[in-house]
C-alpha cells in the first residue's frame, strides 16, 4: 500500500539504473538503491504486479556506496550513478548490458580513467528566466552552478549567461543554449536556439571579450512546438559557422547541427577499437553508415583501400567532405542519404560495413540488405543496448556475433556505447551462392 514501509533486499539493477528490490513476492523499483543492499523502503506508487519506492532507512549498505559530490544529483536528469564508486558503476553497467544482450557475451567495459568534466557538448533549456537541466521524467528546469560532467568553461559561460539574460528584453525568445568545444578547449561554439530572430549583440560583445576561445556564435531559429531542439534556419552572429578539433592526427570541422562524440578521451579509444576489430587493411573497401562528419571514415582511410560514408544531415556531410579535403585524403567519398533504405547498391563488393545508428537502431530493410550481401565483417556501434539486442537477433542467422565491447562514453550515467564485431557465417555465404 502507498506510504507503507517494507523491508526489501535489492537483487538486481533495472535498465534505468534504479534498484530492483524484493520483499517476498513483492517487487519494488527503488531509486538509488544498489544491488546487495537491504533497506526499509517507503512505497510511493503501486502498480498491478510491482511498486515504486524510496529508501526510508538503509539497513545494509553497499561497500561501493559513496556520498554524492554533486549538489543537484538526482534532482536533475543527468547522472544516474553519482552515489556509486566508479569501478562499481562499470560492474553494474556490464551486468545490465549482459541482461539486455543475453545470450550474447559482453566483455568488460573500457573505462574512462578521468571521468569528470568529460562532455564537450552542453544543451541547456531556458525558460521563465531559468537555465538548467530537466528534472528526470519532467519538464521542470533544475538550475546548477557547477555540473561535474559538463566542461568547466561551459559551466562558467552558463553562469555568465544567467546574469546577462536577467532583465534582457529579448530573453523570453530563447529556448535553448548549446555549447560545443574542441578537446583542448581552444575553440568554442555557442548556439542560441530561439523562437524568432532576436538581437543579442550586447551579450555577444561581453562574451567574446571574456572568452577568447569563442570561435563561433550562431542563432538557430526554431518556431515549432516540438521536442526537436534545433530548427532549420541559422544566422551566424560571430566568427565562423564551425569549430575545429583534431583526433588521431586528423583535423575536423564541426558545425552546430553535426553530430560529434561527446567524450573525446573515450572517442579516441572507440575509434581505435573499431579499426582493430574491423581487420581493416590496404585491400579493404569500407562502407561507413551513419557517418556524421566522417570521423570513423577518415580514420579508416589510413589503412583502407577506399571508404564511403553515408549520412542524412546535410551540414554533417558538408563537414565530412571538407574534412577529407582539409586532411588531403582522397580514398574517400560521402553520400547524403537515408541509410535505413536503398543501401543495396552501396553494399556491393564491400569488405567491411560500419553501422553507428541513432538510438532507434537499424531498419528492417537495412538488416535484410546486410543479410543479403556477403560482407565478411560488420562493426555495429550502438548507444542503445535494447535496439542492439533486437538487431543482433535478426542478424545472427547470417552473421556470427564475435565480440561485444562496451566503452564507457558517459560515466555516472546509465548509458554505455557498445562495439560489436560480426562475421558472415560460412553456411550463410553458401546459401547466398
Ligand atoms: C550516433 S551518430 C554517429 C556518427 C559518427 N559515426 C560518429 O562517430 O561521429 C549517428 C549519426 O547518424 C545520422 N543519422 C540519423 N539517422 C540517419 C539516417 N536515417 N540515415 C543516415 N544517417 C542518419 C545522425 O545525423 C548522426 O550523424
Amino acid at each position: 500500500m502507498k506510504n507503507e514501509i517494507v523491508r526489501c533486499e535489492c537483487v538486481d539493477m533495472a535498465i534505468d539504473g534504479t534498484g530492483i528490490a524484493k520483499s517476498g513476492d513483492l517487487v519494488v523499483f527503488v531509486k538509488e538503491m544498489i544491488k546487495g543492499e537491504i533497506a526499509d523502503v517507503k512505497i510511493t506508487k503501486e502498480k498491478k504486479s510491482y511498486s515504486y519506492g524510496i529508501i526510508d532507512r538503509l539497513i545494509k549498505q553497499s561497500p561501493e556506496r559513496m556520498v554524492s559530490d554533486c549538489p543537484i544529483a538526482y534532482k536533475c536528469g543527468g547522472c544516474d550513478f553519482r552515489h556509486i564508486s566508479y569501478d562499481h558503476q562499470l560492474e553494474l553497467k556490464k551486468e545490465i548490458l549482459a541482461n539486455i544482450l543475453k545470450p550474447f557475451t559482453v566483455l568488460d567495459i573500457i573505462p574512462d580513467e578521468n571521468h569528470y568534466y568529460y562532455r564537450n557538448k552542453v544543451q541547456i533549456p531556458y525558460r521563465d528566466g531559468k537555465m538548467g537541466f530537466y528534472r528526470k521524467y519532467s519538464n521542470d528546469i533544475v538550475e546548477f552552478a557547477d555540473c561535474l560532467i559538463e566542461s568547466e568553461t561551459a559551466n562558467h559561460i552558463i553562469e555568465e549567461l544567467k546574469d546577462l539574460l536577467k532583465d534582457h528584453p529579448q530573453a523570453a525568445m530563447i529556448r535553448h543554449i548549446l555549447i560545443k568545444q574542441n578537446h583542448d578547449h581552444s575553440e568554442l561554439m555557442l548556439g542560441f536556439i530561439v523562437w524568432k530572430k532576436i538581437d543579442l549583440s550586447d551579450i555577444i560583445a561581453v562574451l567574446v571579450d571574456k572568452y577568447p576561445s569563442i570561435r563561433s556564435i550562431i542563432l538557430n531559429i526554431n518556431e515549432k512546438e516540438s521536442n526537436v531542439i534545433l530548427g532549420e534556419e541559422e544566422i551566424l552572429l560571430y566568427g565562423e559557422p564551425f569549430i575545429i578539433d583534431e583526433f588521431h592526427g586528423i583535423r575536423v570541422k564541426i558545425s552546430l547541427k553535426s553530430f560529434y562524440q561527446v567524450n573525446y578521451r573515450q572517442m579516441l579509444k572507440l575509434y581505435e577499437l573499431i579499426r582493430q576489430l574491423s581487420d581493416c587493411d590496404i585491400n579493404s573497401r569500407v562502407l561507413d553508415l551513419y557517418c556524421g562528419i566522417g570521423t570513423i571514415s577518415l580514420y579508416l582511410t589510413k589503412t583502407a583501400k577506399q571508404v564511403t560514408g553515408v549520412e542524412i544531415v546535410k551540414e554533417a556531410v558538408n563537414n565530412a567532405v571538407e574534412n577529407a579535403r582539409m586532411n588531403g585524403i582522397d580514398n574517400i567519398d560521402f553520400i547524403l542519404a537515408d541509410a535505413s533504405k536503398g543501401m543495396d547498391r552501396y553494399l556491393k563488393e564491400k569488405d567491411i560495413v560500419i553501422v553507428d545508428p541513432p538510438r532507434k537502431g537499424l531498419s528492417k530493410e537495412l538488416i535484410d540488405s546486410l543479410i543479403g550481401h556477403d560482407i565478411p565483417r560488420i562493426i555495429y556501434v550502438s548507444c542503445n543496448p535494447q535496439t542492439l539486442a533486437r538487431d543482433l537477433k535478426l542478424l545472427e542467422n547470417a552473421y556470427q556475433i564475435d565480440e561485444i565491447h562496451p566503452v564507457d562514453m558517459f560515466p555516472y550515467t546509465i548509458h554505455t556505447e557498445c562495439v560489436v564485431r560480426l562475421s558472415k557465417r560460412i553456411e550463410a555465404k553458401k546459401e547466398n551462392i
